[in-house]
């Protein structure tokens, strides 16, 4: 196994460790929330856990479903106890940008129903500033503004490329049957104000930046697993 997978395993054990017995569980996308789901999978069983799942993507649905974790949703159980996910980068105040995995807009809004916010990345992920590496910021827009909203964002000084699909010709389509637009503003001074200025333009309909909603990273090293809890939480 590569160092990185190794990496990301390291975190979500570490995260599925807040997990108690009774939980509503949000759970994330991507291949880093992947081992989560799998680490919940496994102590359900070893330790006949009671615990349900929501899923923020089809593809963490199916993993889910795959590792016997009963699902529930946000109609049943508004309030979830604990969400794990992954992060595209992240900085040390928990800045975070998401989306990769076009999941971005469920993945907030299951966030922001949780009463504790958990991520888990790789040390690749971690940065000093949002933006850093020519990381792009995703948007979810609605496919009949793409255009506008292309507009707006060159407007602000980004590069926005609408996202395209591997195995299939056309623009990506989200769980939620919108397009991505993947936005590459460089590095991002103010992520707080920048998200609430993209927000703001009409057809976007989630950002990428997750800002003020996670409690806990877990960043997986060579040497075990680093820390990083919100202020707040200090
Ligand atoms: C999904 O839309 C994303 O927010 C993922 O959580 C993020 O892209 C991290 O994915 P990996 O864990 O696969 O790097």
């Amino acid at each position: 196994m590569d160092l990185i997978t190794t990496q990301k395993q390291k975190a979500a054990i570490e995260a599925v460790k807040h997990i108690e017995d009774g939980f509503i569980v949000g759970l994330g996308s991507g291949s880093t929330a992947a081992f989560a789901i799998e680490a919940l999978g496994n102590r359900i069983k070893t330790e006949n856990l009671h615990i349900m799942g929501i899923p923020s993507s089809y593809q963490a649905f199916q993993i889910a479903i795959n590792c016997a974790i009963p699902i529930t949703t946000l109609e049943e159980h508004p309030q979830i106890d604990v969400t794990i996910d992954g992060a595209d980068q992240l900085t040390c105040e928990l800045f975070l940008i998401k989306g990769g995995g076009a999941a971005l807009a469920r993945e907030k809004i299951v966030a922001a129903a949780s009463k504790l916010n958990v991520i888990i990345a790789d040390q690749s992920k971690k940065v000093s500033r949002l933006g850093m590496n020519n990381q792009f910021v995703p948007l979810e827009v609605i496919p009949f503004a793409l255009t506008p909203v292309k507009r707006k964002l060159a407007e602000l000084g980004a590069n926005p490329i609408i996202r395209e699909t591997k195995g299939k010709l056309g623009p990506v389509i989200t769980d939620n049957g919108n397009a991505v637009i993947d936005s590459y503003f460089g590095e991002i001074v103010n992520p707080a104000e920048l998200s609430v200025v993209v927000k703001l333009i009409p057809g976007v309909v989630e950002t990428g930046f997750f800002v003020g909603l996670t409690d806990i990273a877990y960043i997986g090293t060579d040497g075990g697993v680093e820390k990083i809890c919100a202020t707040k939480h200090l």
